[in-house]
């Protein structure tokens, strides 16, 4: 049975972003209501415009506030007296320069543990009792990174990791209701996040390219991501993962870890851009 999109109520976080703005401009297409929410009042304001002012609800949302996410949930019941979808994306990675577990910055490392996993707790959380209510969805951002192996990238991978688990875990305990739950896995995209790692800066670029193939590292656009995502929710799949390449690197995701894991470790030339990066860091200072 296809998931009807028309009429619903979907809740994005990060969604001024490349690919929450991308994905809910499909799902606006299908004919759902939206919740837009991100940082910056004027940037969820700006996206809005795109759309019916009968069918968009622009808040500013920082969801490493526990308080104010809830706050958002409330208005949005206020405002269109159901919630059916909580797209759980905002997402975050290193400023500028990525960091190693010994020589990143401290506070840096939190922060990023604090948005990617607490802030998609803390939307899962504040969400959940109106989509179980409206038998609905929540759909969490997760990432290749959540099987990749993450280094330079730690509180990231580890983060993105995390959440996936955390929804299988919410994939189990919605069994005995008619909600659902999806993990969103998107390979490479075009966005501000990934600049850091695709040319923003020389060694984190300089790994990549020592680390993956060149078919792995070749980045979709956002709009591909955003109908995939949309295609899963109708679907109500349990995983959601573009592009398709990553698929049955994701299912032998056991035999690809041991053996990228083994490789990275001993492979020179990555070693050598690692050792480079350890001098730059604040933690080495
Ligand atoms: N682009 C990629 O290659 C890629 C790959 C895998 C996973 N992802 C994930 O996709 C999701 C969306 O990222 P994107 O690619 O659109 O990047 P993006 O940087 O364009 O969007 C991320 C959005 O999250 C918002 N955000 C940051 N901190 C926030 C906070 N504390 N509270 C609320 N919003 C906050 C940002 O303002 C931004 O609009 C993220 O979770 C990211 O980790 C992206």
């Amino acid at each position: 049975m296809t998931y009807d999109l028309n009429s619903k109520v979907v809740l994005i976080t990060g969604a001024a972003g490349g690919i929450g703005a991308a994905t809910a401009r499909e799902l606006y297409a299908r004919g759902a209501s939206l919740v837009l929410t991100d940082l910056q009042q004027s940037a969820v304001d700006h996206l809005a415009q795109e759309f019916d002012a009968e069918r968009v609800l622009p808040l500013a949302l920082d969801v490493t506030d526990a308080d104010a996410t809830k706050a958002v949930v409330r208005k949005t019941i206020e405002r269109f007296e159901r919630l059916d979808v909580a797209f759980a994306n905002a997402g975050i990675s290193w400023r500028g320069t990525p960091g190693t577990i010994m020589g990143c910055d401290e506070q840096e490392f939190e922060h990023i543990v604090e948005v990617d996993l607490f802030g998609v707790w803390r939307t899962i959380r504040a969400a959940l009792p109106e989509v179980v209510r409206n038998e609905g969805q929540i759909l969490v951002t997760s990432s290749v990174y959540s099987f990749l192996n993450g280094v330079a990238n730690a509180p990231y991978a580890a983060s993105k990791a995390a959440v996936e688990m955390l929804t299988r875990s919410l994939q189990v305990e919605l069994g005995g209701s008619r909600a659902t739950a999806s993990v969103v896995y998107p390979g490479w995209t075009a966005t501000a996040i990934a600049k850091v790692a695709f040319g923003g800066n020389e060694l984190a670029t300089r790994m990549n390219e020592t680390a993956l193939p060149n078919f792995l590292r070749r980045p979709i656009q956002p709009e591909q991501m955003a109908k995939a995502i949309v295609m899963g929710i109708e679907s109500r799949s349990t995983r959601i993962i573009a592009p398709g390449h990553w698929a049955p690197i994701s299912l032998l995701r056991g035999m690809f870890n041991a053996v990228t894991d083994w490789t990275l470790r001993r492979d020179e030339r990555f070693q050598g851009l690692l050792r480079k990066l350890e001098t730059q860091q604040p933690g080495q200072s």
